[in-house]
């Protein structure tokens, strides 16, 4: 940890008036690094993403973005997409990304230029004249995207990105995400789909108030399995065998068998069950 990481949070607690919704978090993002934030809902998933990008303080501990504290400068930095943010209808795909990339403090040149990158970069061209409240729900989730990454920032924030939408605009914004990855961004994103925090994220924080668990999703698996599930085709029995006895027990078998580790939606129930 040092002061190149994108997002650094170091014990911070949130109140609100005497409701505790966020315990003590410790948590950072690094450059390239994709980060999901899993949790049931009240988890405390947007208290803690809105103290990131300056909504809300915390009550106690401390968030540095970019190196410092959320401040006007650091604002015009970063990409953010607030959970359930709609760009405004009456405003076409074009002006949409266009004023955010002024309010985001870009010169008239500069803002041009990105509004055009970023309409072709997410396949928006066709869009562009066509007011946004006429836009399917997938639609306008690329354009609040567009609109969240036509400054280029190195941080991008995005809480609940996919809810509501249909599996195939899902998997849409999926592919952009590995993209911006790619690109080396530090992104954050909250999320209650475990398949999704699995497929993209390569770290996971589960949370629910505090911080129940944090790691890769490989190893957030292999911390629970302590049991394999083994299917015995030839008998059509299942077992359910410890770590340590899973060879001496394979050896017994004698046809065809399946062995398997709980998913990680297993895991995430256990987790939240025991939290
Ligand atoms: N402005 C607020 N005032 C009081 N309680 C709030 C406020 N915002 C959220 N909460 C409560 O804090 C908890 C966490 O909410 P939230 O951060 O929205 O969770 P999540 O995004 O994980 O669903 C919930 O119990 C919610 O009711
Ligand atoms: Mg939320």
């Amino acid at each position: 940890m040092n002061i190149e990481t994108p997002i650094i949070i170091r014990h911070v607690w949130k109140y609100y008036g005497k409701f505790l919704a966020n315990e003590d978090i410790n948590m950072t993002v690094n450059k390239g690094e994709l980060i999901a934030l899993l949790g049931p809902n009240g988890a405390g998933k947007t208290t803690l993403v809105k103290q990131i990008y300056g909504e809300l303080t915390p009550s106690k501990g401390e968030i540095l973005v970019l190196g410092s504290k959320i401040n006007n400068k650091v604002k015009k930095r970063i990409g953010v997409i607030p959970q359930e943010c709609t760009p405004s209808g009456s405003l076409t795909v074009r002006d949409n990304i266009y004023f955010m990339a002024k309010i985001k403090g870009l010169d008239k040149e500069k803002a041009k230029k990105n509004t055009e990158e970023f309409l072709d970069k997410l396949n928006l061209r066709q869009y562009e004249k066509k007011m946004t409240r006429d836009l399917s729900g997938g639609l306008k989730r690329r354009v609040l995207l567009a609109m969240a990454l036509v400054n280029d920032p190195k941080v991008v924030i995005l809480d609940e990105p996919t809810t509501g939408l249909d599996p195939e605009a899902r998997r849409e914004v999926w592919e952009l995400l590995a993209e911006l990855k790619k690109e080396g961004k530090a992104m954050l994103l909250t999320t209650h789909y475990l398949d999704e925090a699995e497929r993209l994220a390569d770290r996971i924080y589960f949370l629910n108030r505090r911080i129940i668990m944090e790691g890769s999703p490989a190893e957030i698996k292999s911390k629970f399995t302590t049991y394999y599930e083994v299917i015995d085709y030839s008998s059509g029995k299942t077992y359910y065998v410890k770590e340590e006895e899973i060879s001496q027990f394979l050896n017994g078998l004698k046809g065809k068998f399946e062995v398997r580790l709980p998913n990680l939606e297993e895991i995430y129930l256990k987790v939240m069950e025991n939290a």
